[in-house]
């Protein structure tokens, strides 16, 4: 079964507390998300294999730990997931990025696939998937599931806000796949949309609609 972590860590509840007021305008929206990510990122990356290399202190020689050359990959879910990747890349810089395009058709709460380029080695890779809201959890499943299909094997599911009924699901559908959140909210709406939530992710990073 998938091990959900909540980061319900000081700074990221303060920040997102700002991400939910519907004051925060799309700069700041941007930035805190960002800010959010490299948080993420610092937790979701505890369990990378290290090992020993031999160096030189100015005083002496010792053995110290580098990472193992794990190979990454951040891939996020388009296009909300596209505010997380420049947190995630300031902690993993070298990590390859692919992209998934979905979208939930509004009327079906279906998602709809537009778009998918993924790292040639991707079954290689410890990849990162991102999406701030996990909802139903149908995005997440399809675009996990389009990724798995290239051979992806190692998968790890970050979002910044679920609804219960989301992470269910993506347990259920992907119960390999570990999953990181700063907060598990209350329900879904009838427009599966998620109480509290934040409103519309995508919009609200990119000041649409
Ligand atoms: C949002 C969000 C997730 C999805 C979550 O994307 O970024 O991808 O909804 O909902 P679900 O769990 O019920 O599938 P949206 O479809 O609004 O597309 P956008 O990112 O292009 O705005
Ligand atoms: N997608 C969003 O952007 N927000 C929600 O609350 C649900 C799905």
């Amino acid at each position: 079964m998938s091990n959900v972590f909540v980061m319900d860590h000081p700074l990221i509840q303060h920040k997102l507390t700002l991400l939910r007021d519907k004051n925060t305008g799309s700069k700041e929206f941007r930035e805190v998300v960002k800010e959010i990510s490299i948080l993420m990122a610092y937790e979701v990356t505890r369990s990378l294999p290290l090992e020993e290399v031999e160096i030189e202190t100015p005083v002496c020689k010792t053995k110290a730990k580098v990472l193992a050359g794990r190979k990454l990959g951040v891939v996020p879910i388009l296009r909300a997931g596209l505010g997380m990747v420049d947190g995630m890349l300031s902690l993993i810089p070298a990590a390859k990025v692919g992209h998934v395009g979905l979208y939930r058709d509004p009327e079906t709460l279906e998602p709809v696939e537009y778009y998918c380029k993924l790292p040639a080695d991707v079954h290689e890779r410890e990849l990162i998937v991102v999406d701030p809201m996990l909802a139903t959890g149908g995005s997440a499943n399809a675009a996990i599931q389009f990724i798995k299909d290239k051979g992806a094997t190692n998968i790890k599911f970050v979002c910044l806000i679920a609804a219960p009924e989301g992470i269910k699901a993506v347990c259920e559908a992907h119960p390999d796949v570990d999953i990181y959140v700063a907060s598990i909210d209350e329900k879904l709406n009838e427009h599966a949309y998620i109480i509290p939530g934040l409103g519309d992710a995508g919009d609200r990073l990119f000041g649409t609609k």
